[in-house]
């Protein structure tokens, strides 16, 4: 053997899913490990109810990310996980919705990985699915959508990353849930029109989606950036586009209460 020994990896990073907000759309699983937890490195998106989940014996760090405001570069807190699984047998990395639905989850195990660190996943509800079904709009109808995108509206800098194709999208798909759009809303929707969507396809925006705060802005591609305008309404926020839509005014009226 020639090769130098590695230091002993007593522990193992668990990249969990904490689903979009109500705390009864955690797993069994990953409520487990915030339960069994030695170190949990948790999102700004995670909600209080969820932290209060964790063991009082864990050490709680955050580690979370929200437009323009970096608390912890990703470098760093690839670093601290390993760190942290050097020393500590429970590591929970705790993130929004689905850690590997635009929560960076599939680049940090491979890090972790390149670490050297055991890794798992444990998937979460995605926001871009509860927000909407707590919203009264199913993602998939059969007489409305038998196709449902999943697309960022907030497209990384600097780094090669497949640029997105509004105007396939716009043609192919029936369904479009928007994640992180907000702040670039105008700009897509002249995208999906010149795409070929017409002005008065329906469109949803969810804020806060399962969570006691959650309110919806209904309009069409031609009337939604005057309503977020007058509305002033923020991230984070799913936009979800198409004619499922139009469910809303009838699926509203029986909504999931949260935990
Ligand atoms: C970095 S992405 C993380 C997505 C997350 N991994 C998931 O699967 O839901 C953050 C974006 O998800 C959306 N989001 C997350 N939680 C949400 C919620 N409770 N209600 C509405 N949108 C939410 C917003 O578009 C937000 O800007």
């Amino acid at each position: 053997m020639t090769n130098s020994p590695r230091q002993p990896c007593l522990g193992k990073v668990y990249l969990v899913g904490a689903g979009p907000g109500d705390p009864g759309l955690i797993t069994l699983k990953g409520k487990a490990l915030l339960e069994q937890a030695d170190v949990v490195v948790y999102d700004t998106l995670v909600s209080p109810p969820i932290l209060a989940m964790i063991s009082e014996h864990a050490e709680k760090i955050h580690a979370g990310k929200r437009r323009g405001r970096h608390s912890k570069l990703q470098q760093e807190t690839t670093r601290l996980l390993i760190e942290k699984a050097y020393t500590h047998a429970v590591v929970v990395r705790l993130k929004g919705g689905d850690p590997f639905i635009f929560g960076r989850g599939g680049e940090e195990m491979e890090d972790l990985i390149q670490g050297g660190v055991p890794v798992e996943v444990v998937p979460g509800i995605t926001a871009g699915v509860a927000a909407p079904a707590y919203g009264g709009i199913p993602v998939t109808h059969r007489d409305y959508s038998s196709s449902v995108t999943f697309v960022t509206g907030h497209e990384a800098v600097g780094k090669y990353r497949p640029q997105v194709n509004w105007s396939a999208i716009a043609q192919g798909s029936d369904t479009i849930v928007i994640y992180m759009g907000i702040h670039n809303l105008s700009q897509i929707v002249e995208r999906l029109q010149a795409g070929g969507l017409s002005s008065d396809t329906p469109i949803a925006l969810i804020r806060w989606g399962t969570q006691p705060e959650q309110t919806e802005l209904i309009g069409t591609l031609g009337t939604i950036v005057e309503q977020i305008q007058k509305t002033q309404i923020g991230a984070p926020a799913i936009a979800l586009i198409g004619q499922i839509v139009n469910l809303h005014s009838i699926l509203s009226h029986s909504r999931p209460s949260c935990l």
